[in-house]
């Protein structure tokens, strides 16, 4: 998989493709993170790429020209969907990330200041993703959510696609509570059930805390 980022900030993802698992996976060709900065296709002298809002409203847009050439340009390489990131968008979830981990390559458009004029939204973007409720500083962020949960979904990204079958989410649930070394912490015990080696009934014990944390923090899920 390939993602081309369209961002103000190249220099965030740079350093986000550099580290941890999506740096394994960028150092092993697995996926291919290419981050583009919007502000090279200004033709302004002081490279500027957002002005007013007409009609009045807080703060700047960023300007349809720069933004349609800047799409257009990594669109002229290759015929990948553009993704455009705005609250405004079709809610993410992990069974979208799933169909996405199955592209070969998309391009991801990310909004800065109070958005895009939206006439370069019409005439560029294939989908609109937004990554929750709230509003963020700048598309980049969902960009790097939207990287990080379809990167999980390719073959050998994380290695051990164990960790994929039980994690929250998958079957409408969220995943029960885990420990490690030491049996005993500042007084408290991991449950005996899981130090018993009894497959079956960790396996009960397990689905049981899954539903009972997902009836208490996300009952939603549940129904
Ligand atoms: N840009 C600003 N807020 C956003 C959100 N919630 N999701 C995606 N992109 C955004």
């Amino acid at each position: 998989m390939k993602y081309n980022v369209l961002t103000l900030y190249p220099e965030i993802i740079e350093f986000y493709k550099s580290v941890g698992i999506i740096g394994r996976a960028v150092e092993s060709e697995i996926i291919d993170i290419n981050a583009v900065n919007i502000r090279d296709y200004s033709k302004d002298k002081h490279r500027r790429v957002d002005d007013e809002i007409y009609g009045g409203g807080a703060g700047m847009l960023m300007k349809a020209d720069v933004v349609y050439d800047c799409v257009s340009d990594i669109k002229s390489k290759s015929n990948a969907p553009v993704i455009y990131f705005s609250p405004t968008g079709k809610r993410f979830d992990s069974e979208m990330a799933k169909e996405y981990a199955k592209l070969d390559e998309v391009i991801l458009l990310c909004g800065h200041y109070e958005g895009i004029d939206q006439r370069a939204i019409d005439l560029v973007v294939d989908e609109e993703i937004s990554i929750g409720d709230y509003v963020l500083t700048g598309g980049h962020i969902a960009a790097m959510v939207f990287i990080d949960t379809v990167s999980r979904y390719i073959g050998d990204v994380l290695g051990n696609n164990e960790s994929l079958s039980d994690e929250s989410f998958e079957n409408n649930l969220l995943e029960y509570p885990q420990y490690t070394r030491p049996e005993e912490f500042m007084g408290l015990k991991v449950p005996e059930v899981l130090l018993s080696g009894h497959h079956k009934k960790i396996e009960e014990y397990k689905l049981e805390k899954a539903i009972e944390i997902t009836k208490k923090n996300r009952p939603d899920l549940i129904e």
